[in-house]
């Protein structure tokens, strides 16, 4: 069987500088890779992978085999690999498929070779693995044990499978924990979001209108980066409280319609399809600038662009111009794929410690759990405040404990106004 295949194996000295330079800012996940080099809870076990190929996903597969598993993986987005990481996994042992730049057919093949392996226990990021497993690949099905799922979207994903009596084994949905979606979610995003739209443009933030699609996790952070470098930041929702929640953050909400013609910059990030499509498109301003850092290349409509545009070009790396009928130009950032992975590195390491940390820490529980029933279950919560603790501790914060009179008091009632 194929053991690997990577853009350039070339490339592995440079990989192997950036998963070192990764795991020097991941102290937690660190700490679970010792636990995992004595105690060995994954021995025997083959791990299967489909997440972005980035220099903290490289600490976190050399946590898993730490712990003694044999490790396959592919990318979870065709724009998303680190190709230098690829290769150095490569030479740690990794049966690694995945490269930068693929079709989508490309993608799929890279998670046909993972399954290959007959997974026992399913890492997985916007649930494609899952979902070809459970299509193409369902004479794989009875090796698997159990998985995790590390995004929103993979979740949604899962919990409809879940729902239509599909899913056939038992899911951690890891974005659920606090140690996950309150740090990755919001300044994971909202930091390498901003970076993702600055690599890929130059522009400068500060003063111009940034309308941000959503004020889920993501698009808070988004949101709250984006002010914090002098944008006038406009939210676009569908949910009422969220809406409001914007709104009392001091952002001005409104519909994207009433949006489309103020903006400068656009990103979206609702797990939505079609958030910004032809409506929208044909009030924009000349120059206007158009991304997207939701998990899949859905939330801008990209036929709706193509159609409206008489000519495109490239004029840079991540930035495609579009010039409309009407001779208005439109950029768009990296196809539209997720801007931070694509067009900048994904969040920075000290997000993706905590992140990972489930990961590794729930792969560990699912491998020693007894068979349980296919559902998508929540992190444990005695996993999630490890991680706090474990993390706080890393950053010298301390923290105070409860007095035994606290303590008492908290769980009693008698004691009222005085
Ligand atoms: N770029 C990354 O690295 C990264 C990291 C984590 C999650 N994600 C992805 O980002 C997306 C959002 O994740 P999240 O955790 O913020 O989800 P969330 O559920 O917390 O937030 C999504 C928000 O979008 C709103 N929304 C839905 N449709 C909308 C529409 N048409 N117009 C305006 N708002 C709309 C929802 O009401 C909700 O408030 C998902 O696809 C997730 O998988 C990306």
């Amino acid at each position: 069987m194929e053991e690997f295949q990577v853009k350039d194996k070339s490339l592995a000295p440079q990989g192997h500088l950036q998963i070192e330079w990764a795991s020097t800012h991941m102290p937690v996940l660190n700490q679970v890779k010792n636990r995992f080099k004595k105690e060995k809870p994954l021995k025997g076990l083959t791990l299967g992978a489909c997440l972005h190929v980035t220099k903290e996903t490289a600490v976190l597969a050399e946590t898993l085999m730490a712990g003694g598993a044999k490790v396959a993986l592919c990318g979870s987005n065709p724009l998303s690999t680190q190709d230098d990481v690829a290769a150095a996994l490569a030479e740690k042992g990794v049966h690694i498929f995945a490269k930068r730049g693929q079709t989508t057919e490309e993608y799929y093949w890279c998670i046909d070779k993972v399954l290959d392996y007959k997974p026992a226990i399913t890492l997985d990021d916007g649930a494609d693995l899952v979902g070809t497993l459970h299509s193409k690949r369902t004479k794989e099905l009875p090796n698997v044990k159990g998985g995790t799922e590390e995004t929103t979207t993979g979740v949604i994903r899962l919990r409809a499978m879940e729902k239509a009596g599909s899913l056939k084994y038992p899911i951690i949905a890891v974005n659920g924990a606090y140690t996950k979606y309150l740090f990755d979610n919001r300044y994971g995003t909202g930091q390498s979001t901003i970076d993702g739209v600055i690599r890929a443009t130059n522009v400068l933030i500060s003063g111009k209108t940034f309308v941000v699609g959503g004020y889920g996790w993501c698009s808070r952070g988004i949101a709250m980066r984006a002010q914090g470098m002098g944008a006038n930041v406009i939210v676009t929702e569908v949910k009422p409280l969220k809406a409001l929640e914007a709104a009392m953050n001091g952002f001005r909400v409104m519909p994207m319609s009433e949006a489309a013609p103020i903006g400068d910059i656009f990103v979206t990030a609702t797990g939505d399809i079609n958030v910004i499509r032809k409506e929208h498109m044909h009030k924009m301003k000349d120059g206007a600038i158009i991304a997207n850092s939701g998990h899949f290349n859905v939330e801008i409509s990209i036929k709706d662009l193509e159609e409206l545009s008489t000519a495109k070009r490239t004029i840079r790396p991540n930035l495609e111009e579009y010039t409309l009928k009407d001779g208005r130009k439109l950029h768009l950032l990296a196809e539209g794929r997720l801007v931070n992975l694509s067009a900048a590195e994904g969040h920075p390491s000290e997000v993706m410690d905590m992140s990972f940390a489930n990961q590794a820490l729930c792969a560990e529980y699912m491998a020693k759990s007894a068979k349980m029933p296919p559902k998508v279950y929540s992190v444990p919560r005695d996993i999630d405040e490890t991680i706090a603790e474990l993390k706080l501790k890393s950053m010298g914060v301390k923290i105070d404990e409860l007095t035994e009179e606290q303590k008492k008091y908290l769980a009693t009632w008698e004691m009222g106004t005085t």
